[in-house]
């Protein structure tokens, strides 16, 4: 496993300066991020919990009988109470996994209050690596949850790797499934607000990273020194975040210098949006065919339905 601080050092030293974009999520970018998603220019929360609502049943349908959710990257569970509400007394258990021990286990305390009698088996993991599952309670299929478009902020190898894990997991038991969240193309007057909102929390989101290099890994960046950019990619389809250098200047991580010309950029997360049929290829790859896409009247997301054969 790999640290903050030789992830960073290593993404510094490379010739476009680049970190991996899940230390955007300490505590306090964590609630930034939260912030984000109620913001107006924000549309992929919003859009997909509408999807999730407007089709639930359809979506309980196909999702029946009995399957045990594991939901990778779970948080506070929010849109999965979407589909327990409609299932559960159908649900054999939910598994929630997510990195941050306290959240989950919080988290997983107020669906046993809501859904009594349901398991909530959560699981602490990093689902990018591999995990066992807990002893589950009998069940018809497992079926993966993963909302939000997280997967767009893979790279396509990570995507792919993604989809893989989600086989290995979903394919414990016969007709494994997967239920997943994709932002999709759409014109740059409505994606790069989404990226650079006009109250500044994205930017706040972003410029986090320096100030937590600066807390955790004795840094010495100044934030002034620095401001948001959020770029669209043609070719690769995505958004992408980096923190633009102002003026030349150095700074030090960890005890290593670092020089940065003016205009010189960090680049710190992707954000893919796709084509109606391109996470459907992605997918393929690893087994994945699609069963069902729902999508919004805009067609600006989609919430798609995978079975392994
Ligand atoms: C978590 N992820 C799906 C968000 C996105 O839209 O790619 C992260 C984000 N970054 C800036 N705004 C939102």
């Amino acid at each position: 496993m790999t640290s903050f601080r030789d992830d960073v050092l290593r993404g510094l030293r490379q010739p476009q300066k680049a970190i991996p974009s899940k230390y955007l999520y300490d505590a306090e970018g964590s609630r930034l991020f939260d912030q984000i998603t109620t913001l107006d220019t924000y549309y992929p929360t919003r859009t997909e919990r509408t999807i999730l609502e407007t089709n639930v049943a359809a979506i309980a349908d196909a999702l029946r009988p009995s399957p045990v959710v594991v939901e990778y990257g779970s948080g506070s569970s929010d849109k999965t109470r979407i589909l327990l509400d409609a299932l559960h007394g159908e649900i054999s258990a939910y598994v929630p996994i997510d990195i941050s021990g306290e959240h989950l286990h919080a988290a997983a305390d107020r669906l046993r209050q809501r859904y009594e009698g349901m398991p909530v088996l959560p699981v602490v993991a990093d689902y990018t690596q591999s995990f066992d599952l807990p002893e589950l309670p009998p069940h018809d299929h497992i079926v993966v949850f993963f909302p939000g478009s997280t997967v767009g902020n893979f790279e396509p190898e990570e995507a792919e790797a993604f989809f893989h894990g989600a086989a290995a997991v979903a394919g414990q038991s016969p007709h494994g499934g997967l239920l997943i969240g994709a932002d999709q193309r759409k014109p740059l007057d409505v994606l790069l607000p989404a990226y650079d909102d006009p109250d500044g929390i994205t930017a706040r989101f972003n410029l986090n990273l320096l100030a937590r290099i600066n807390r955790e890994l004795a840094g010495t960046f100044r934030l002034e020194d620095w401001a948001h950019e959020a770029r669209w990619n043609e070719t690769e389809s995505r958004i992408e975040m980096h923190l633009v250098s102002q003026v030349a200047q150095t700074a030090e991580v960890a005890g290593e210098r670092f020089a940065f010309a003016e205009g010189e950029t960090i680049h710190t997360e992707i954000s893919t949006k796709y084509g109606p049929d391109s996470l459907a290829e992605l997918a393929a790859g690893a087994g994945w065919i699609r069963r069902d896409r729902w999508t919004d009247a805009r067609g600006w997301f989609a919430v798609e339905r995978y079975s392994l054969g």
